[in-house]
């Protein structure tokens, strides 16, 4: 079971953006989950914004790197402390917007740069996107199963309004009325059951 650890959001670059806000519904659904399931870990957020990844310029392969340590095999100092970064979790819930029916850029990029820090670990895959960017998921499932990641079957994904960004910029975050819909739709529950899927996993 994952358990006392770390599971991490990940989300993308543009500004400005509605994926924070997004992230953020995501986190509190799965903290009131957790609280109320009693899971002793922790949830935290990545914003691969911060990290500033250029485009993948390591000269190896990530999957040639020693497994057991890959870390200071990677080239450039970005690529060692992202690998340092992504060292720590045991699991991840990537949430993602489609873009063109797929994952943006800069999430592919910040996966292709690792392979043995994803291996093996369970992995959620929240999708958003006008009509909840499950092309965008398909995608990144295949990716997440070929970094040999253990991919949660259930795949959330949210509706959004195409005049969501300029509504919830006012308040900051998601409107009531959207946190609804979703909850009606069944988000709230299917990032349940994604999470049930990763913390039973063994890690
Ligand atoms: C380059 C680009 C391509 C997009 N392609 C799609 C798409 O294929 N399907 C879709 O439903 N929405 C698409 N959208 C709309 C995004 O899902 C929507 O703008 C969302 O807010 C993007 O998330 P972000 O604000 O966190 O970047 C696209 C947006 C951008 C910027």
């Amino acid at each position: 079971m994952v358990s006392n650890t770390s599971i991490v959001a990940i989300h993308c670059t543009r500004e400005p953006r509605i994926n924070p806000l997004i992230t953020s519904y995501v986190h509190e659904i799965l903290l009131t989950h957790t609280k109320t399931t009693n899971w002793p870990g922790t949830l935290s957020i990545i914003d691969l914004a911060a990290q500033n990844l250029p485009l993948y310029n390591e000269p190896a392969i990530p999957s040639h790197l020693p497994k057991s340590d890959p870390t200071p095999h990677h080239v450039h100092e970005h690529t060692r402390a992202w690998s340092r970064l992504i060292q720590q979790y045991d699991a991840f819930i990537f949430v993602t917007p489609q873009y063109n029916w797929s994952i943006p850029a800069s999430l592919k990029n910040a996966l292709d740069y690792l392979f043995h820090e994803w291996a093996g670990k369970p992995a959620g895959n929240v999708t958003y996107g006008g009509r909840g960017g499950r092309k965008a998921g398909d995608h990144l499932q295949s990716i997440l199963t070929g970094l040999r990641m253990r991919a949660a079957e259930c795949m959330p994904a949210i509706v959004v309004r195409s005049t969501a960004m300029e509504d919830w910029a006012r308040d900051g975050r998601v409107s009531e009325e959207d946190r609804e819909a979703w909850k009606g739709a069944g988000v709230d529950g299917e990032l349940q059951v994604m999470f049930a899927e990763i913390v039973a996993e063994e890690v």
